[in-house]
């Protein structure tokens, strides 16, 4: 029998780096995936294939011993493995179209599309429990993971998180498209939220309007995704990304980016930590193809991308 399951990646529309400072942030799940198939083997074996390599390994092997960007699904599989207390091994084969490393939730669509189809090979799982699962895969990798990624990808849609209340979703569905483009320069989630951290320390008064003025702009956002007011929301945008320049968290490439974005749509900003990664650019039917062609013209790599509000989907 073959399980199988498929989760979307994710951006962050706003409030990126203000939210570990406890400000509201806003994310949404996006129409490119990651789908993982489960199958009970002979043997007693965990078999991980991917299109960035492949593990085999006994189960029963401390994860942290394990120095691979895979080791997720191998803490899953054993997880299941020893819960069940199945003896057979199990091939997990991961096919994705998220770009890795740079932001767009790639190993949080994988430890919940993997969870989901790991888990189901032995039990009906809810949706509730393979989140918790993911998190706890997605922590063998990120210890510190504050879950909003594993969440907005089981679950699709758009959500507003913070840290004293966590997730709600969003019930607008606005149908804008976003511009993504790709810096291929990858970045280390942690030391670029080090580098805000010390910015934070030598201007703490200016730090702390900066938290106020993010606040605001969300509730704004808030108010304009019900209205479906995309101009106003391009215009927010414009200003988060002026937020996140003075925290030093953009660099050249990606000014340049945001650059072609803003100039060809309603707006566009960094998304996730900066210092790499991506960029997005808020687009409608009116200038999406205008919006792609700058980018291109420009020979940047970009893709677009229409909100999932399916989330988690197994089959
Ligand atoms: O680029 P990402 O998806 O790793 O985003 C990081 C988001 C930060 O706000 C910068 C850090 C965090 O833990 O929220």
């Amino acid at each position: 029998m073959k399980s199988k399951a498929s989760a979307p990646g994710k951006v962050i529309l706003f409030g990126e780096h203000f939210v570990v400072y406890g400000v509201k942030a806003i994310l949404c799940a996006i129409n490119k995936r990651v789908t993982v198939t489960a199958e009970k083997i002979e043997g007693e074996k965990i078999s991980i294939k991917s299109n960035i390599g492949n593990l085999v390994l006994e189960p029963n092997k401390p994860v942290s011993e394990i120095n691979s960007p895979l080791k997720p699904f191998y803490y899953l599989a054993n997880k299941m493995l020893q819960s069940q207390n199945q003896t057979t091994g199990i091939e997990i084969i991961v096919e994705s179209d998220i770009p890795i490393g740079v932001g767009l939730g790639s190993s949080s669509a994988c430890c919940v599309a993997g969870a989901a189809a790991i888990s189901r090979l032995f039990v009906e799982t809810p949706k509730e429990e393979i989140l918790k699962l993911a998190i706890a895969a997605e922590k063998t990798i990120f210890q510190n993971t504050s879950g909003a990624d594993c969440t907005v990808c089981t679950y699709g849609g758009i959500m507003e998180y913070d840290k004293k209340n966590g997730f709600t979703k969003i019930k607008s569905e606005p149908d804008f498209h976003l511009v993504i483009a790709n810096s291929n320069i990858k970045h280390s989630t942690e030391s670029v939220v080090a580098g805000v951290k010390q910015f934070k320390e030598e201007n703490e008064v200016e730090f702390s309007n900066l938290c106020n003025d993010e606040s605001k702009l969300v509730e704004d956002v808030l108010k304009l995704l019900n209205n479906n007011s995309i101009k106003e929301l391009g215009q927010k945008i414009i200003q988060n990304q002026v937020y996140l320049e003075t925290i030093g968290v953009s660099n050249e490439k990606l000014r340049n980016m945001i650059q072609v974005g803003q100039k060809s749509s309603f707006g566009a900003k960094i998304t996730g930590a900066g210092g790499g990664g991506c960029i997005f650019s808020l687009t409608d039917e009116s200038n999406l193809e205008h919006s792609i062609n700058q980018f291109k013209d420009k020979n940047y790599e970009c893709f677009s991308v229409k909100i999932d509000f399916k989330g988690l989907d197994t089959f």
